[in-house]
């Protein structure tokens, strides 16, 4: 159905293959804690060892380390992980030259300048380093950035095809791309990386039914509507406009927005923490999770939704009791049986596992964040388009 440039035997045979992975998955003390990003592309990189490659070239980022090499970010973390699900050597490269082995994991491509600002300059650097013959890329999650190694090595005329991830995520969110008004559709957003995601809801506000919002991207909200959020985590005045409008809207289109009228708050993660009413939030207090008024009124709204797109978790949830409402959004969602429900985002993932779900409880679980937000909302995604037949 779609029309990809996919991967094929013949493609592949004897080339050098460059893959854009997105390995950028939860890390703790210098180990993986989450690894469904990794165990997702391997059919991609089984296909390209089982067909003949000469090499394969693994370039990932992981993290956001602003130009500069961060060790708490090196890719070598991940070596070990891909490992065991690959069952191959991997030899990592601190930078884009090649060895003779079939299998190199490069470092973090944004420890390089030229990788968000896609320099063609970059792009040359690791096609003639690597000797690129064929660029795959697979990282979804990455694909609405158009960044070096995501968009640069077809810009500067490598061979470009869809990975296997790839190719799966977008014939399954093709299914819910919709520019008009959808009958029961919620969309739950929460995480802390508000910009992407402030803009998106632009969109959905038009077509969604409701829209609850959690996590640090509701305090965004909560101060758009003139409410003191303490020492909550807020982004920019830029972004607080930007809500404004997205409020504005909803009013225009009559969707409902849902934010928490009531919350979890502490002076930080490790004290005593207390549920106050969201107009009593003030001097040194943070905002870390739901109250239990708020996840009521969730859960009524998910129970009565058709389709259910959820990104970001709605709390703190990797420090009890702050998973509350994670846990709540998560159960109410896998309850309504006869929705459709598409989670998406790497901290979604990672929380509902944390949290003792199966993927299996949701009908797509998306490796995209940011790109699956994206993708529903009609844009042309960079790495889709490069990819394009
Ligand atoms: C993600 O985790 O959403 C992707 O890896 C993209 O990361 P970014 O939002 O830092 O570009
Ligand atoms: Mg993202």
């Amino acid at each position: 159905m779609s029309m990809l440039k996919t991967l094929t035997p013949e493609l592949v045979k004897g080339k050098v293959v460059v893959v854009r992975t997105d390995f950028n998955v939860p890390i703790k003390n210098g180990k993986v804690t989450e690894d469904s990003r990794i165990l997702l592309a391997m059919p991609t990189l089984q296909f390209l060892i089982q067909n003949g490659a000469k090499r394969v070239h693994i370039l990932t980022h992981v993290g956001r380390p602003k130009k500069k090499i961060v060790p708490e970010l090196s890719t070598k973390i991940l070596i070990p992980t891909i490992e065991k699900l690959l069952g191959e050597q991997v030899h990592f490269r601190s930078d884009f030259t090649a060895s003779d082995d079939l299998v190199q994991l490069h470092e973090n491509t944004r420890f390089w300048k030229g990788e968000k600002e896609n320099d063609p300059n970059f792009a040359k650097q690791i096609r003639d380093g690597l000797g690129a013959e064929l660029f795959v890329l697979d990282g979804f999650s990455v694909a609405h950035r158009a960044h070096a190694s995501v968009v640069g090595l077809a810009e500067v005329g490598v061979e470009a095809c869809a990975g296997r991830l790839l190719e799966t995520e977008v014939q399954h969110l093709s299914a819910f791309l919709s520019s008009s008004r959808i009958k029961g559709l919620t969309i739950i957003v929460g995480g802390a990386k508000m910009e992407t995601k402030v803009a998106v809801l632009k969109h959905f506000v038009k077509t969604a039914e409701n829209i609850l919002i959690g996590g640090a991207l509701a305090n965004t909200f909560l101060v758009a509507q003139g409410h003191d959020v303490g020492e909550s985590l807020i982004e920019e005045e830029e972004e607080v406009q930007t809500a404004r409008e997205v409020l504005k809207l909803a009013g225009t289109y009559k969707t409902g927005v849902y934010l928490p009228i009531d919350v979890q708050v502490a002076s930080d993660p490790d004290a005593e923490s207390v549920y106050v009413p969201t107009e009593d939030v003030s001097g040194d207090m943070k905002i870390f999770d739901l109250g239990p008024r708020t996840i009521a009124s969730f859960r009524e709204v998910i129970a009565h939704s058709k389709t259910i797109i959820w990104n970001g978790p709605v709390g703190f949830f990797e420090k009890p009791p702050f998973d509350t409402g994670t846990r709540d959004i998560a159960d109410a969602i896998a309850k309504n049986e006869t929705s459709t429900s598409i989670l998406g985002g790497g901290d979604t993932v990672a929380a509902v596992k944390a949290l003792g779900f199966h993927v299996e409880q949701f009908t797509h679980v998306s490796t995209g964040g940011g790109a699956m937000l994206e993708f529903l909302e009609g844009k042309e995604l960079p790495g889709v388009k490069i990819v394009m037949q």
